[in-house]
C-alpha cells in the first residue's frame, strides 16, 4: 500500500495505462455541493433512523411519513449543482469510452454533470414505481404536488425507486457493476465509506481480480488497508487535478496504446 496523500507521478502512470478504468462513488462526492452524507457528523443516519424512513416496512406503516422525508431530500439536492468532482468524472469518462462508473447516490448529480450512464446502484431519487405493477416513472415535481404520490396509470401507491434496507440491489445494475469491477485495470473509489455491501465490497472484488484499487476520502476507511492507495483530500480537490493529471499523461484522450494495456495486464 502506498503511504496515502499526495498523486505521485507513479500513481499517475499506473492509472494512465488502464485500459478499463471503473469509478464508485458514495455520498463524499455529492457533499461539496451541500447534499448531506448518511455516517458522519452532519450525516443522515445521525439525525433519523433509517429503520423509520428506509426500510419497506416502514413505507407500509406510513407511506406519508416516508414520503415527506424522500420530498425533504429531493428539495434539498434539486436546489445544489454538481461539483467540481461530479465534472471531473464526466470529464475523464467523455475522454475515455472504457471509463464505467457506478455510483450509490440517488442524487442524480452524475448526470447533471454529464456522465451519460451513470450505474445506479441503489436507485434514482427522481424516479418512482408503482407499488403494484413496478412500472417506474419519472417523477420530476418539486415540491411533490400531492403525497403520497398515486400511480396515474392504475391510482396504486407509488414508492420511491430507491433501494431501502433489507432489499436486494436492482439486478441488471448490480450485475454491470460487478461485471465492471472484475474487468478493470483500474478502480477509484470516491466518499464512500465502504461500510454497506454489496457495494462496499466491489473494491475487494477488483483488488482480487489483479485492479489498481485507489480511494479518494477525506479520511480512511475499511478498505484503505487492503487497497493500493488512500488520497486523502476532498474529491472536489482532488479529482480535478488528478485527471488533469492523468490527461496530461495520455495526450487529452484516455486509450492506452496496447503496449501499455500489456504492461498493465503483466503488472
Ligand atoms: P457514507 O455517509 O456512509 O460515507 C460518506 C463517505 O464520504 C465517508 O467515508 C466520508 O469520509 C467521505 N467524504 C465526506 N465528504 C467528502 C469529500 N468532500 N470528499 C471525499 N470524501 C468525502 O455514504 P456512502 O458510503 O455513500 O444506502 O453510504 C453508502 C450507503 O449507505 C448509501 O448509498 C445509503 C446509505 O445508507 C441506502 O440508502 C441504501
Amino acid at each position: 500500500m502506498e503511504p496515502a496523500a499526495g498523486i505521485t507521478e507513479r500513481l499517475v502512470e499506473r492509472l494512465s495505462c488502464a485500459a478499463r478504468m471503473t469509478i464508485l462513488t458514495g455520498a463524499g462526492v455529492s457533499h461539496e455541493s451541500g447534499v448531506p452524507t448518511f455516517r458522519g457528523e452532519d450525516g443522515l443516519w445521525g439525525k433519523y433512523r433509517a429503520e423509520e424512513l428506509a426500510t419497506w416496512r416502514a413505507f407500509e406503516a406510513d407511506p406519508e411519513l416516508v414520503w415527506r422525508w424522500y420530498d425533504y431530500r429531493r428539495q434539498l439536492i434539486a436546489d445544489v449543482n454538481p461539483n467540481p468532482a461530479h465534472l471531473a468524472i464526466a470529464r475523464l469518462e467523455s475522454a475515455c469510452d472504457s471509463v464505467v462508473l457506478v455510483t450509490q447516490n440517488v442524487d442524480g448529480l452524475h448526470a447533471r454533470a454529464g456522465s451519460t450512464a451513470p450505474v445506479e446502484l441503489h436507485g434514482n431519487i427522481w424516479r418512482a414505481r408503482c407499488t403494484r405493477e413496478q412500472t417506474t416513472l419519472h417523477l420530476p415535481d418539486n415540491p411533490l404536488s400531492e403525497i403520497p404520490p398515486l400511480c396515474p396509470k392504475c391510482g396504486s401507491l407509488l414508492r420511491p425507486d430507491v433501494v431501502w434496507f433489507g432489499e436486494p440491489l436492482p439486478n441488471d445494475a448490480y450485475e454491470r457493476a460487478d461485471e465492471a469491477a472484475c474487468s478493470c485495470d483500474a478502480m477509484l473509489v470516491v466518499g464512500t465509506s465502504a461500510m454497506v455491501r454489496p457495494a462496499a465490497s466491489l473494491p475487494l472484488v477488483a483488488k482480487h481480480n489483479g485492479a489498481l484499487v485507489v480511494e479518494v476520502n477525506v479520511g480512511l476507511t475499511p478498505i484503505s488497508a487492503l487497497i493500493d492507495a488512500t488520497l486523502v483530500g476532498k474529491a472536489g480537490d482532488v479529482l480535478p487535478e488528478l485527471v488533469d493529471r492523468i490527461l496530461e499523461h495520455t495526450g487529452g484522450s484516455k486509450s492506452p496504446s496496447s503496449a501499455e494495456a500489456a504492461e498493465t495486464t503483466s503488472r
